[in-house]
């Protein structure tokens, strides 16, 4: 029997195909799980408590079909419980694997992108509200204000195939406004959620031209090729071949439909079911510190 011991990718439920796509484009020898909890998603409007749970499920899960590192390709999950599962979980159950996040690696290259030192950053309603994003930029782009805009029904928009359109229009120049008029001077717009993405050519062509658009899928991805180079202990355990295994705790007809414009091919998934995972203390304590390690870590 072989055994592969693949790097595995968690999301709410398909925002984080945005991600992996892109790690997958830059690095296509290795194994991969991707694992999206679409029986549940969206995450962006659930409290610290909810979010932490069903991250951790996940992180279990794909823990037990052998990943000895996870990317939690969510900003939300990232924002309410990397932390606390990086602090308190694995210590005690696999102290010798890795989950990593979004929120470090997003926020260490920004620093070098702007020349104003003003971003904006566009995210869920929970992304927003946790402030992690805030709290990060203070260790590692502390000279950068970070203006922040909730944007909840973008996500709505895409998950429902509007990525054209005047709905989606009427939204993106809605965000924009209630953005700028926070800080005339950003010159710099952070998509920091994983659907947004797709909507980057839309948002381009609306946004005033001065304004530069970071999508984090082109952040991420080569930030985790800079930490496996960093970490060739860790390289060494994941397995290549370059297979691929697609897992959703609902129905596979849907997810292979959306997955499809995510990935741009064809996608079969297989459907699964988490169990519940003993954690964890004070879970909004330890997640407001943001990440302690991340795929720049
Ligand atoms: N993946 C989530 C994020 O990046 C968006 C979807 C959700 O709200 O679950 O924040």
């Amino acid at each position: 029997m072989s055994h592969h011991s693949p790097i595995g990718i968690f999301d709410s439920g398909f925002g984080g195909l945005t991600i992996f796509r892109k790690i997958r484009e830059l690095m296509p020898q290795y194994d991969y799980i991707y694992l999206g909890d679409n029986a549940r998603t969206p995450y962006g409007n659930r409290s610290f408590e909810t979010v932490l749970k069903f991250t951790a499920e996940g992180v279990q899960y794909l823990f037990s079909q052998g990943c000895p590192l996870i990317i939690i390709a969510c900003n939300t999950a990232s924002a309410k419980a990397l932390r606390s599962i990086q602090q308190q979980y694995l210590p005690k159950t696999y102290p010798e694997r890795r989950v990593l996040g979004m929120i470090r690696p997003t926020v260490e290259s920004i620093q070098n992108k702007t020349r104003s030192n003003t971003v904006a950053l566009w995210g869920t309603a929970g992304t927003v509200n946790s402030q992690s994003f805030v709290l990060e930029m203070v260790n590692h782009a502390p000279k950068v204000e970070l203006i922040q805009q909730a944007c909840p029904l973008l996500v709505p928009l895409v998950e429902a195939g509007e990525l054209e359109g005047e709905g989606l229009e009427y939204f993106i120049k809605k965000y924009w406004k209630q953005t700028e008029i926070q800080n005339p001077k950003i010159d710099t717009l952070l998509l920091a959620c994983t659907h947004y993405p797709l909507l980057k050519n839309k948002i381009e062509k609306i946004l005033p031209k001065n304004i530069q658009i970071l999508s984090q899928d082109e952040l991420v991805a080569p930030s985790l090729a800079e930490y496996l180079q960093r970490h060739p202990e860790m390289e060494l355990l994941i397995t290549t071949g370059g297979n691929c295994r697609y897992l959703t705790t609902d129905q596979c007809d849907h997810f292979d439909h959306l997955a499809r414009i995510f990935m741009g091919q064809e996608i079969t998934s297989e459907k699964i079911e988490l169990k519940e995972v003993k954690l964890l203390d004070n879970p909004r304590h330890v997640s407001l510190n943001a990440e302690k390690e991340s795929a720049a870590g």
